[in-house]
């Protein structure tokens, strides 16, 4: 991948390299650790429905529209608004996007640091629990700094060789090894409740805020809201196929959400367990399948490992966004950029590491009653991804103008001319009122 310098900022090395690179930021604890258990709180199949509903008429039209305007001004999210609307206001939603950036990575790497530790703690055969684990302030600070750093290493020295490279083959061996984990757990005994749960919709537990939750996971998982895929679409060259690219990238993303659902429901239900456990539930379900396999120590730690892969080209896309800002628009050091933000990232990070077991009141927030890790995921993770897709949607559709952005998208796409008429009707007038009537619901209650 380029490295980012707004002299010569440079091109992915080939299509295919863009799509491992944006499914790869898609594709994270996003999918594996936050959608099922956002499933489980949310009541199941219900969810399911509504959640499929939102990546196609939500996420898919503003996935487009981020790649589209990166593509279109070769610019990070601030100095993309700034390109078409010079000295407006509009800027500030690329800000907006740079802090919600940070702030996700600062609890998202706490997350990834325990599936760090986890590759050790499965492969010893450690049984402690996911509470014992995460109450350690010793180990999740340790966990947690070595994921930011790591993640500072790949984005300091360009993505290209390293990550490119890697996604390659990692990617489809984490898919091969959820096969094999949905296998073991859907012929568990008892998997078929879970089964049940999962897929049939159960519509008397859908309320506003099931909505809310379904279309905070969509942006999320799809790594949008923030301007990551404008970033991320900054690096392709004019000719390539924006439409086939996102919907490539959507659905891989989708399909990985959906296998670890089958991987996680069939077990939970097999072991008892509840399915409204919260974040901690992927790190309790999944050591109860590894011990019910052969070689079940080398299985998890394999898991684990392609997990924390999986998360680190995550972080590498938050991270990359503050770092194009600091870059194209500071004039910074990519250097520099990197290890100043790691430093914010670090201290911001601090309470959700600290959250989990380690400081009580952390653990328990007054008024919200939730813990600081999931506080933060809500704020950052939820609202302000999707304030950040509803201004860039009201962006591109209105001040823009959609015919521009279509004239865009045609430009490596000519068939778009077929679906544009539905782009145009999404964008314009479903994605801007459905957003803002969630938003409006969320503040009233
Ligand atoms: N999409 C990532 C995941 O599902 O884990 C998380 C994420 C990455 C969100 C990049 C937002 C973003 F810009």
């Amino acid at each position: 991948m380029a490295t980012g310098n707004s002299s010569n900022r440079g091109q992915w090395g080939s299509n295919t390299g863009f799509i491992l690179a944006a499914a790869g930021s898609a594709i994270g604890l996003g999918n594996i650790w936050r959608f099922p258990y956002v499933v489980g709180e949310n009541g199941g199949g219900a969810f399911l429905l509504i959640y499929l509903l939102c990546i196609l008429l939500l996420g898919l039209p503003v996935m487009l529209a981020e790649l589209t305007i990166g593509r279109y001004s070769r610019k990070n999210p601030v100095g993309a608004f700034e390109s078409i609307r010079p000295r407006s206001r509009w800027k500030i939603v690329g800000f907006l996007g740079v802090i919600t950036g940070i702030c996700i990575l600062s609890y998202y790497s706490v997350v990834a640091g325990y599936t760090l530790g986890y590759i050790g703690k499965t492969l010893a055969g450690n049984k402690d629990s996911y509470q014992s684990f995460s109450s350690n302030p010793l180990l999740a600070f340790s966990l947690f700094i070595t994921f930011i750093v790591l993640t500072v290493l790949v984005v300091q020295g360009g993505i290209k060789n390293g990550i490119e490279r890697c996604s390659k083959i990692l990617m489809p061996i984490l898919f091969f090894l959820m096969l094999i984990l949905i296998i073991r757990s859907i012929t568990l005994d008892g998997a078929g409740k879970g089964l049940v749960f999962y897929l049939k919709p159960d519509f008397s537990k859908v309320t506003g805020h099931t909505f809310l939750a379904a279309m905070g996971q969509a942006f999320f998982s799809l790594s949008l809201g923030m301007g990551c895929m404008i970033t991320y679409g900054s690096y392709l060259p004019k000719d390539s196929n924006l439409l086939l690219n996102g919907v490539s990238v959507a659905a891989f993303d989708t399909l990985i959400a959906l296998m670890a659902g089958f991987m996680i429901f069939p077990a939970l239900f097999a072991a008892g367990m509840d399915p409204k456990a919260g974040p901690s539930l992927v790190f309790e379900v999944l050591p109860k399948i590894f011990s019910l396999m052969p070689g079940g120590n080398i299985v998890g730690a394999s898991f684990f490992l392609l997990l924390s892969i999986a998360a680190l080209t995550s972080t590498i896309s938050l991270l990359e966004v503050a770092t194009a800002y600091f870059v194209d628009e500071r004039g910074w050091l990519r250097k520099k950029s990197v290890w100043f933000i790691a430093l914010i990232v670090l201290l911001l990070g601090i309470p959700s590491a600290l959250s989990q077991g380690i400081v009580p009141w952390l653990n328990n927030l007054p008024l919200v009653h939730i813990d600081f890790l999931g506080f933060m995921d809500w704020i950052f993770g939820n609202i302000m991804l999707a304030v950040g897709a509803l201004f860039l949607a009201i962006f591109i559709a209105w001040i823009w103008k959609t015919n521009t952005a279509i004239n865009e998208i045609k430009k490596g796409c000519p068939k778009f001319k077929y679906v544009s008429p539905i782009f145009s009707i999404l964008l314009k007038f479903f994605c801007p009122a459905i957003i803002l009537l969630l938003i409006v619901f969320l503040i009233i209650n």
